[in-house]
Formats: C-alpha cells, sequence, structure tokens
C-alpha cells in the first residue's frame, strides 16, 4: 500500500473506534427539491479548509489531499489545536487550461464551534481556508467506491437527471466543474455513499 493511501485509511479507520455517540459533524443543508434520482439541497455559508492540486488523477489527488489535511486537523495549525473531523470529504473537480491537467481541490467542512474563529493551516502545507456562500447543490447518490473510472458516468447521468427534469427552473452553473462527497472510511466495503455534487440556479437559492 502507497503511503498516502494508508494514511488515508488509518485515518478512516479512526472514525469508526470513536465511541458511537460520537456525532460525525457535517455540513447543514435544507432540501429544495426531491426528485426520484436527485435532489436539490441549499447549503448555508460556511468555511471549509481546502487542499488545492493539480493532477490528473481524482483518487491520487484525493488521497494527497487528505493527506494534508489529516495533518491540519491533527494540529498542524497556528493555534496547534486538535479539530474534530467531519464528513464528508469532498473533491471538487474542474478541467484546467494546461492539457489533461485538472485542478482539485480536496475540502472539509469545519465544525461548528470553530467557522467562527478557525485556526490558520501551517504555511507548508498549502491549505486554504475556504468560505463559501450559501449555494444550491445538485446531489446524485451512488454506492461502492469512488473512482476515476466511474465518476464520470455519475456526473453524466446527474447531468442527464437535470436535463430531463420537467418542471425546470434548474439553471446548470458549469458543465464542466463538479465535486465528489464522500462518507464512509475506506474500509467499509459495503454500505458506501457517495454524492455527485453540481451547483445550480434553482429558485429560492441565493
Ligand atoms: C468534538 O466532538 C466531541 C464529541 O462530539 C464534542 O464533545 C466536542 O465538543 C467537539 N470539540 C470541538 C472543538 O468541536
Ligand atoms: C486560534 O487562535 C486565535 C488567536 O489566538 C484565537 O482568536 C482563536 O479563537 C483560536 N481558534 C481556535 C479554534 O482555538
Ligand atoms: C456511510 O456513511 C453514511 C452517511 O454518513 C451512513 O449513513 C452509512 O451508514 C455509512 N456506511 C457504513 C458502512 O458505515
Amino acid at each position: 500500500m502507497k503511503r498516502s493511501s494508508s494514511v488515508l485509511a488509518l485515518f478512516l479507520c479512526s472514525l469508526t473506534i470513536l465511541p458511537s455517540d460520537h456525532a460525525i459533524e457535517s455540513p447543514q443543508y435544507a432540501v429544495a427539491l426531491l426528485a426520484t434520482d436527485f435532489e436539490i439541497r441549499l447549503y448555508r455559508n460556511s468555511i471549509w479548509v481546502s487542499a488545492p492540486l493539480r493532477g490528473t488523477s481524482f483518487e491520487k489527488s484525493t488521497e494527497e489531499g487528505f493527506h494534508r489535511l489529516y495533518q491540519f486537523i491533527h494540529g498542524a495549525n497556528l493555534n496547534a489545536t486538535e479539530i474534530n473531523k467531519t464528513s464528508p470529504v469532498v473533491t471538487s473537480i474542474a478541467q484546467s487550461s494546461q492539457g489533461s491537467f485538472k485542478s482539485y481541490w480536496v475540502s472539509f467542512y469545519l465544525p461548528a464551534k470553530i467557522q467562527g474563529a478557525p485556526p490558520q493551516p501551517n504555511p507548508e502545507l498549502n491549505l486554504k481556508l475556504d468560505e463559501r456562500k450559501a449555494q444550491c447543490v445538485a446531489v446524485r447518490k451512488f454506492s461502492g467506491f469512488a473512482r476515476d473510472d466511474n465518476i464520470d458516468k455519475e456526473k453524466e447521468a446527474l447531468v442527464a437527471s437535470l436535463d430531463s427534469h420537467s418542471s425546470g427552473g434548474i439553471v446548470k452553473d458549469d458543465k464542466n466543474a463538479f465535486a465528489v462527497a464522500q462518507y464512509n472510511s475506506s474500509h467499509h466495503l459495503s454500505g458506501r455513499l457517495n454524492e455527485i455534487w453540481l451547483k445550480v440556479g434553482f429558485p429560492g437559492c441565493r
């Protein structure tokens, strides 16, 4: 196993040995539209921490970004403070102007308690505190592992669902940018939840 993936596995494993009453925080949202094969959520303003990368592989970039975020929440920040893990891990993907490279942002939502005064990441980690405005996101769920060879197909399926949705009012923001949200530790082989996120305009979302 590569070093980065063992770190990922180790970290994700540590989630499951937490006491069961330890609720893992997730960003709050309201469901704006519930369709059969997708939903539209309104997420609130929130602060995330993100690892920007450029690469060719979603899986490799996610592992590498995750490794940097792992260090940040385990004290590699200017407050030297431990930060509770949140879920999901979100990898945003955009085509970059340079050939086959893509830009990836691997992100966590910061726990509510520290949203007001988030600790600065150690500079060498090259992480960004990322203030996200309230936004609407179209979401398609899928199971199994999120991989380089299945995420594009899932994204296309979401785009097709949005295009064929009859009630209208959905405006796709940018066809080529999307995100993959992963909720489970890598050692869970079944019952896994992932989502494709696509920013959309929708009545009621600003
Ligand atoms: C971390 O999570 C635990 C358990 O949910 C909670 O008691 C604690 O207040 C949290 N700490 C911070 C800094 O959010
Ligand atoms: C980090 O340190 C700054 C400056 O001392 C402080 O204002 C802030 O509340 C701290 N944040 C956390 C999460 O401890
Ligand atoms: C995966 O994560 C989702 C969302 O948190 C949860 O509902 C599901 O039970 C998890 N699956 C496993 C196998 O833990």
